[in-house]
This record gives C-alpha cells, sequence and structure tokens, in this order.
C-alpha cells in the first residue's frame, strides 16, 4: 500500500476508503478532542458518515425522493437538439432516475444510460427496462470509440469530478459529427447562484460553469461549440460538435 493510500477516503473517482486511514483519522480526533473513547467512537461514526460517506452517497441517499422534488421530464429543447433520425446510438451521462429520458424511450436497444449511484440507475431501469445501463463514471467511459451519434447529461456535468477528462472521453465515445448536449445551471443566475450555494454547503464537490467558461472549456478538448442558449432562468443549453 502506497502512504498516499491512507488519505483516500472516497471524494474522488476511485473510492477508496482504507481501514488504516480510518484508523488514522480516530487518532488524530482522540489527541485533537481527549474523551472516553465510547464517545469519542460514536462521535467518529457520525463525523464519517456526514463528512465523507453521505456528500459522496448523496444520490444513493436521495434516490427514494428524487422524484418526487425534482419534477418535469425529457425537456421538449433536448428533443429538438438531438435532432434525431431513428438509427442514432444515443449516452446520457448521470441519468440518475431516468428522469429526462421517457419522451425517448423508443429508441430502447439504442440508449445507453450511465451513472454511478446504482440505487439512482435501478429507479431508470424500472421506467425503461430495455436501454443499456452501466454503472460508471464521465471520467471513465466504458464504451469503444467512436460509437455514439448523441452524448448528453442534463444536471449532471456540475458534479463531474475532473470536467477536462470527462469531456475527453465524451470526444472519444463521439462519432465524427456527433453531437454533445449539455444543460447546466449558469452559477451567474439568481438561483443557479442558490443551487451552487446549498450544493457547497452539503459538500457534493459540485463545481458550476457559466457559458462562457463552459465554451472554453469544451474548445480545450477540440469540441466546436456550435449553440448555446437560455432554457429557462437559469439553465442553459450548450451543443458541440466533434469535428475530426
Ligand atoms: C442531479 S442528478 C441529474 C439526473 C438526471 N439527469 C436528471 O436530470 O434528473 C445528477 C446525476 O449525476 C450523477 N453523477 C455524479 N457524478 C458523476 C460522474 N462523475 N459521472 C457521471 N455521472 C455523475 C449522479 O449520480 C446523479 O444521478
Amino acid at each position: 500500500m502506497l502512504p498516499s493510500d491512507f488519505f483516500q477516503f472516497g471524494v474522488n473517482t476511485e473510492e477508496k476508503v482504507t481501514l488504516p486511514s480510518l484508523f488514522f483519522l480516530y487518532h488524530i480526533f482522540l489527541v485533537l478532542f481527549p474523551m472516553n473513547t465510547s464517545k469519542a467512537l460514536k462521535f467518529l461514526i457520525i463525523w464519517f458518515q456526514l463528512v465523507l460517506v453521505i456528500p459522496h452517497r448523496i444520490f444513493d441517499f436521495i434516490s427514494p425522493i428524487y422524484d418526487l422534488i425534482i419534477k418535469g421530464s425529457t425537456p421538449s429543447e433536448l428533443i429538438t437538439f438531438l435532432n434525431l433520425q431513428g438509427n442514432e446510438k444515443v449516452l446520457e451521462i448521470g441519468t440518475g432516475t431516468g428522469r429526462t429520458v421517457q419522451k425517448i424511450s423508443s429508441l430502447c436497444k439504442q440508449l445507453y444510460l450511465l451513472d454511478p449511484s446504482q440505487l439512482m440507475l435501478n429507479k431508470a431501469r424500472k421506467k425503461i427496462p430495455c436501454a443499456n445501463f452501466s454503472l460508471g463514471y464521465a471520467e471513465n467511459l466504458p464504451y469503444p470509440n467512436d460509437f455514439f451519434q448523441r452524448v448528453f447529461a442534463i444536471d449532471s456535468f456540475h458534479h463531474w469530478n475532473n470536467h477536462r477528462s470527462a469531456a475527453a472521453e465524451v470526444y472519444r465515445v463521439l462519432s465524427f459529427d456527433g453531437t454533445f448536449i449539455l444543460f447546466e445551471f449558469d452559477p451567474k443566475s439568481r438561483f443557479g447562484h442558490f443551487i451552487r450555494s446549498m450544493e457547497i454547503f452539503f459538500r457534493m464537490g459540485s463545481k458550476f460553469f457559466t457559458p462562457e467558461e463552459l465554451r472554453v472549456l469544451l474548445k480545450k478538448e477540440s469540441f466546436m461549440v456550435t449553440h448555446q442558449q437560455y432554457i429557462d432562468h437559469m439553465t442553459y443549453a450548450t451543443i458541440a460538435q466533434k469535428s475530426k
């Protein structure tokens, strides 16, 4: 085991929680807050859940109530931007409970849905059982090169861990002329700012991009950004093309 393994608590894609790291933390805790062992242990367990496990597993925790608090199904703009002719392979990254794929469920076997939360994916599977499901991260897509004609992500990009490597992965799996569609909150809008503050408060590790920042990032990964527009007072869509 490398010394760095001691410090991996599951805040990144690797999700390593090692016993030595917990033991190490426990001793630091006892040094900082001397108290009897059973009290200290209880504190440590609660702290471990609140600070290390829940923020990273937040979507597993909220999966039972996600569809009750987040309303709406496939945005009509998504249908327009997808511009499907019927034979495309389509990937949604961060599909969650499958809230936004219901109106394209006729794609079925050509529809690929990926998410790192097993409990969110279970909900999606019930809605559209014939799609192809993968448990995974945007940063390491389990698909071959040039596989998809369309890739999209709704309200998910700001949760990704490494936006540049994820964008590079999307570029890799898209076919030439394929389209990447992103729906994101603008952190400069009033409600976008509120959501950003809430996600910081809950230590969700989110990073929000303004339309300009997103354009710059996608260009760095060789995308050609062809269109950006606001969908409502806080959400904007970005359409990017794989150009070579
Ligand atoms: C707010 S939900 C959005 C779900 C769905 N797209 C919707 O609009 O209802 C964000 C989703 O992104 C997923 N997610 C978080 N980090 C991710 C990553 N690195 N790669 C792919 N998906 C991720 C979460 O598990 C979660 O299901």
